[in-house]
């Protein structure tokens, strides 16, 4: 059942509340004609006065009855009802006081702490969260309780966004201290500017222009603006050509490379999926020791494409998802900034697909894409 809106719920408590206090006024009207008092009567008789009276008029009219009965009139018992009646009205009026500053206080102190909690996070302190009473429920506690939702994820945020920037300026000094040094070196004489060294600052350069290309499509992907350029392509031709390319690398490390390739057409990015294929070839490459082997399988069924990079070396230790976290390197002396597998993330789940990755029962990794 849909929960009834808070400023709904509110009128009709107030509503309520007004109502009854209507009925109780009508009650009391009621019980005072009942013992037949009117509000003229609410003051104290005066019996000396009265008696007097009373004894007057007997004296004219020995044998009414009505003034036989006025002269048994209980007034103990009417000043008792009178006192009670007024009791009545103090007790529940106070009451009905107490109550509206409780509803006004449950409503105005969450409100109060939620304004400077935000005051807080506005001046930069991140951790300022509103109390939730434990057990408590209703608008006011929900309200609380997104405040607080909202303000750790602030806070994640802005921790990861500076672990991130941290992370950037690392990746980024270690290419480019390697080049100033040798750069200084041979400004100094003390090494021949060759062939070699060319190539030495080319393979940096190379490094930061990756690194940079990759941050750049993650940005773009986290923006929403990643653009794929799809066409129906040879799916299976794809995949024989990018695994010959590692071709050489596997004969290097005396790594065996075999695919298992179906005839698959679909509609991708073809950019995109050699960028994948590469990333997953270049991981298993670099984790599978001289004597092991690299298989590539591609396969459909169902109207689901299934590609798979499976190796026998090291395997992974600890929970899957974390391999696909930005900057995330659990083998820092194999190079690499970390950001092969969330772009590897990234690219196949813009193309509406997902990627997962488990350790093989024989040894080694396997990661496997379906779009
Ligand atoms: N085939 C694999 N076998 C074992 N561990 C792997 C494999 N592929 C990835 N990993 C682990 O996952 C981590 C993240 O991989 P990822 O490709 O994102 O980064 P990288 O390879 O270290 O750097 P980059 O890809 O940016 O050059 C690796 O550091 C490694 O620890
Ligand atoms: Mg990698």
């Amino acid at each position: 059942m849909k929960p009834i809106p808070f400023g709904q719920r509110l009128v009709v408590r107030l509503a309520v509340g007004m109502i009854s206090v209507a009925l109780l006024s009508l009650f009391l009207t009621f019980a005072l004609q009942v013992v037949n008092v009117t509000l003229s009567d609410l003051r104290p008789p005066e019996p000396d006065r009265m008696q007097e009276l009373l004894t007057r008029l007997l004296a004219e009219n020995p044998n009414d009855e009505d003034l036989l009965a006025l002269t048994e009139f209980p007034y103990e018992l009417r000043r008792v009802l009178l006192t009670t009646t007024l009791l009545s009205v103090i007790v529940s009026g106070g009451l009905w006081i107490y109550l509206a500053i409780r509803f006004a206080r449950s409503i105005a102190r969450p409100i109060e702490q939620v304004t400077s909690a935000a005051a807080k996070i506005t001046g930069g302190d991140l951790s300022a969260r509103v109390d939730v009473p434990s057990g408590s429920s209703g608008e006011t506690a929900r309200l609380s309780e997104h405040f607080n939702q909202m303000a750790r994820s602030l806070e994640t945020y802005e921790r990861e966004r500076t672990e991130m920037i941290a992370a950037i300026a690392h990746e980024l000094r270690t290419p480019l201290a390697v080049m100033l040094a040798r750069l200084e070196v041979m400004e100094a004489g003390l090494v021949e500017l060759s062939q070699e060294e060319v190539s030495r600052l080319g393979h940096q350069a190379k490094l930061l222009t990756r690194l940079v290309n990759d941050l750049r499509t993650l940005s773009l992907a986290d923006a929403n603006r990643l653009s794929l350029y799809k066409q129906k392509v040879d799916l299976g031709d794809l995949v024989r050509r990018a695994t010959e390319s590692f071709s050489g690398r596997a004969r290097e490390a005396v790594v065996s490379l075999s695919t298992e390739i179906a005839d698959v057409w679909a509609t991708v990015d073809p950019d995109r999926l050699e960028q994948v294929l590469f990333n997953l070839l270049d991981n298993a490459f670099k984790h599978t020791p001289a004597g092991g082997r690299v298989t590539v399988s591609l396969d459909a069924s169902a109207g689901q494409v299934r590609l798979a990079v499976r190796d026998t070396g090291t395997g992974f230790g600890g929970d899957p998802k974390r391999l696909f976290g930005r900057f995330y390197k659990a083998h820092d002396d194999l190079g690499g900034s970390g950001l092969g597998l969330a772009l590897v993330k990234v690219l196949i789940e813009s193309h509406g697909g997902s990627v997962s990755a488990k350790n093989n029962p024989d040894g080694g990794a396997s990661f496997e894409v379906r779009f």
